[in-house]
């Protein structure tokens, strides 16, 4: 079984998605638009999707948070089995590009269309969704609508977050008319007290998302589809350093505690122990120092203290762990060695998370059907999959990014491997959709 993905269809839906927020920089090889949720921009992208899920024979729902999700039910399908879902997002940051999020919403739908096109006949039915606010930066800190859908956030605290103008995420999506289903006449699901609440991924037999790598593995290798092993977890550190500030020409150098000189050490020590991580169990580990506030931060005075950010990421639980170890060591050496105070928090924690071993599988099955190269590979970023992988079977695909850039108007992924990645997903989707 082939499922051809039409690149032509594919490619009108993303083209015509990269037209809500528009950005002219001026530049002929740039594609940017600013899709942030609540925008005019975000309630035409919307719109649109509906009518396409609409097109395509799809029963559109619009939950409590404004995630979409189209369902498409053949005769084929138990209306009651549970369904799979693909789907992504359609916001963007700030003259982001255009297949960061959109590719995977339009993609699945094409799987969709690719398998009702072959005639496929799935025994569960097949959603499409769109998730609100992935990027975070307007309303949250990112995947916003799968937190809340799966438990994560609370409908009301997401509700409540505002932005810069001091209008909540519930009044901005009332005001678009997609704080349910209004604006497009869709079903909105509430819970057994008739109150307005989420979609509910607990419920879904399995998700994927095909999203662009923002990396350049598969470029490198030529491949058509990666197959993601596992999210990443990410910590950031807080470490304060604190010595004694004092006059930088009257102080000599054997009656200072200066805080910089030793956040300067413990820089180099968190990039010594992942780079010692890397070398001796775990090639994916990365640690980095990437913000330093130094106080009172003048020319003339010893630095009286520094506050260091510190960001770890792995597949592995263990490495994390290592990393962030080695930098509380430091700290205590340097109290020791140099005399200064330190104070170290961890206030933001996400273990990796692995992806479905049967999704997975299925993922390379399609490849090998479809003559495309699929390898396997981890992904360094975050994604709406991480949250759904928290409470069912969960799936994240790369489709080639060129040079790897992303977040930036140049981001670029050619139409054919679109449709080649989109051919992998559909191929997947119908996999998974049949029952054995
Ligand atoms: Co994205």
């Amino acid at each position: 079984m082939t499922l051809p993905a039409d690149a032509d269809r594919l490619r009108a839906d993303i083209e015509a998605n990269a037209a809500f927020g528009r950005v002219e920089t001026g530049d002929p090889d740039a594609h940017a638009r600013t899709n942030q949720p609540g925008s005019e921009a975000n309630r035409r992208a919307r719109d649109r999707l509906v009518d396409r899920l609409r097109d395509a024979g799809l029963d559109v729902a619009v939950d409590a948070v404004g995630n979409v999700l189209g369902t498409w039910t053949p005769p084929s399908a138990d209306p009651e089995a549970a369904p799979v879902v693909s789907g992504s997002h359609l916001d963007s940051v700030p003259e982001g590009g255009i297949f960061d999020g959109p590719l995977g919403v339009y993609a699945a739908l094409e799987g969709v269309r690719a398998m009702r096109d072959a005639g496929v006949e799935p025994d569960r039915p097949v959603g499409v969704v769109s998730f609100t606010e992935e990027e975070g930066g307007t309303f949250g800190n990112g995947l916003l609508g799968s937190s809340v859908a799966t438990g994560e956030l609370a409908l009301d605290e997401a509700l409540a977050l505002t932005d810069a103008d001091g209008e909540t995420l519930g009044e901005a999506l009332d005001r678009i008319g997609y704080r349910g289903g209004r604006a497009v006449d869709a079903a909105a699901p509430t819970d057994e007290a008739g109150e307005p609440t989420t979609l509910d991924p607990a419920s879904w037999a399995a998700f994927y998302e095909l999203h662009i790598e923002q990396d350049t593995t598969l470029e490198e290798a030529g491949a058509a589809a990666g197959v993601v092993t596992t999210i990443t977890g990410i910590t950031h550190c807080e470490a304060t350093i604190a010595g004694e500030a004092n006059h930088a020409g009257a102080t000599p150098m054997d009656g200072r505690t200066d805080a910089l000189a030793a956040a300067s050490e413990f820089v180099l020590d968190v990039e010594a122990a992942a780079n010692d991580v890397v070398a001796t169990s775990s090639p994916s580990a990365v640690g980095t120092v990437g913000s330093l506030s130094v106080d009172p931060n003048a020319t003339n005075v010893v630095p009286g203290r520094v506050e260091a950010a510190v960001d770890v990421r792995d597949v592995e639980a263990a490495s994390m762990e290592a990393i962030v170890e080695a930098a509380r060591d430091s700290l205590a050496r340097l109290e020791r060695e140099r005399g200064v105070e330190t104070a170290f928090e961890r206030p933001f924690d996400v273990a990796p998370t692995p992806m479905s071993e049967r999704l997975r599988e299925a993922a390379h099955d399609a490849a090998d059907a479809a003559g495309r190269e699929a390898i396997d590979l981890h992904s360094g970023a975050a994604h709406d999959a991480m949250r759904v992988a928290g409470v069912t079977d969960a799936s994240l695909l790369f489709a080639p990014s060129r040079d790897g850039i992303s977040h930036n108007p140049r981001e670029w992924t050619d139409w054919d491997d679109c449709a080649a990645a989109a051919e992998v997903l559909a191929g997947a989707l119908a996999r998974v959709a049949v029952d054995e």
